[in-house]
């Protein structure tokens, strides 16, 4: 029988399970992928570890929200897709139920989209989350435009390189924050125009500096905290702010004054929403295609490893770029 990870409980990596269940028959409207490979994701940590602040379902809850595979099955009136498509999951909205850590996934045929050519399987795997985020809080949210100025906090994470690649293809000038001097080459060579490590830099004076004294038009902080308040102060009066992350564990304080449009961004906003989606995967198959959207897989597990993967993305070792596991 199938192959599918559970937890029955809160808890580290090895909560996690695999189990053997039948497959879902697709209800009328939906899909059934046989999967070949999913990405780990932060989101999915917070899901087992309990951090999520949303309802998981206990015991016996499933986990993933994005991965790559092909059409198994079509439920009634299920259209536009081909028993044999290869494909991408969008959006696992209710991933506790129907997650991608598995062998198969039914969800609604509206959650996936054709697999852009010209990706391998595990890039595809972890090519959504990361790009759809960078995408939805950049292009959809902020209305960044060729010429702005992209100020991307933890910018060699997943959501940062995406960042950097679509502020890029856009004709946008990225700004890379990094904690650590040391990855300023590896950022440029990602397509950063210019970097501010904050372990020796004052982020608002390498900020003026390099846009000319004016600040950032837009900034995507993925990181919270307290440092929000020099991403605030490194952007020019009437910029974007958009809060897409929360990798600072700190209190991030109000900002009270600010004179900035200010939002908050959680991708499921528009990864629901057929007319972004469309808007989305049209921009990743033109970005694929042309070389400007690499998504950069660093390990790749076999699901019988997927504990190790866990571990493996707990521990940082995946130098911000994305962990898969293939089934
Ligand atoms: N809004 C949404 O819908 C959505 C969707 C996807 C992800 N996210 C969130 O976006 C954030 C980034 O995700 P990701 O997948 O890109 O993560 P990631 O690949 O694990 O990368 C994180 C990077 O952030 C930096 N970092 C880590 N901890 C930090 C800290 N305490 N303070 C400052 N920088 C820190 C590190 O870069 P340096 O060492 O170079 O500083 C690291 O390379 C996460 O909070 C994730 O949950 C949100």
């Amino acid at each position: 029988m199938p192959r599918v990870v559970v937890f029955d409980e809160f808890g580290g990596p090895d909560v996690l399970r695999i189990v053997e269940e039948p497959v879902l028959e697709p209800a009328a409207g939906e899909v059934r992928v046989r999967i070949e490979a999913f990405a780990v994701n932060p989101l999915d940590l917070m899901m087992r570890s309990g951090a999520l602040p949303a309802v998981v379902p206990l015991p016996h809850a499933r986990l993933g929200v994005e991965g790559t595979g092909v059409v198994d099955a079509l439920g009634p009136d299920t259209t536009g897709l081909e028993i044999g498509d290869p494909v991408i999951l969008t959006a696992v909205p209710n991933a506790s139920v129907r997650g991608s850590y598995a062998e198969y996934t039914t969800v609604p045929a509206s959650r996936v989209v054709a697999r852009p050519a010209g990706l391998g399987v595990r890039e595809a795997a972890a090519v959504w989350v990361a790009y759809s985020t960078a995408y939805g809080a950049l292009v959809e949210k902020a209305r960044m435009r060729p010429g702005d100025h992209v100020l991307i906090t933890a910018a060699s994470g997943g959501v940062g390189r995406a960042a950097i690649q679509i502020a890029d293809r856009i004709g946008a000038v990225p700004i890379a924050v990094t904690r650590h001097a040391a990855k300023e080459d590896e950022l440029l060579a990602a397509g950063a125009a210019a970097v501010v490590a904050t372990d020796h830099t004052d982020v608002v004076e390498a900020v003026r500096h390099h846009t000319g004294g004016t600040g950032a038009d837009i900034v995507l902080d993925l990181v919270m905290g307290p440092g929000q308040q020099d991403l605030l102060n490194s952007a020019r009066p009437g910029g974007t702010l958009v809060a897409a992350g929360f990798l600072d564990p700190r209190p991030t304080p109000f900002p009270t004054g600010s004179p900035l449009t200010i939002h908050s961004y959680r991708s499921f906003e528009h990864t629901l929403d057929a007319d972004v989606v469309a808007r989305m995967a049209a921009f990743l198959n033109a970005g694929v295609r042309d070389g400007a959207l690499r998504p950069a897989v660093d390990t790749a597990f076999t699901l019988d490893d997927v504990v190790e993967a866990h571990h493996h993305l707990e521990k940082g070792l995946h130098a911000g770029k994305k962990i898969v596991v293939t089934v």
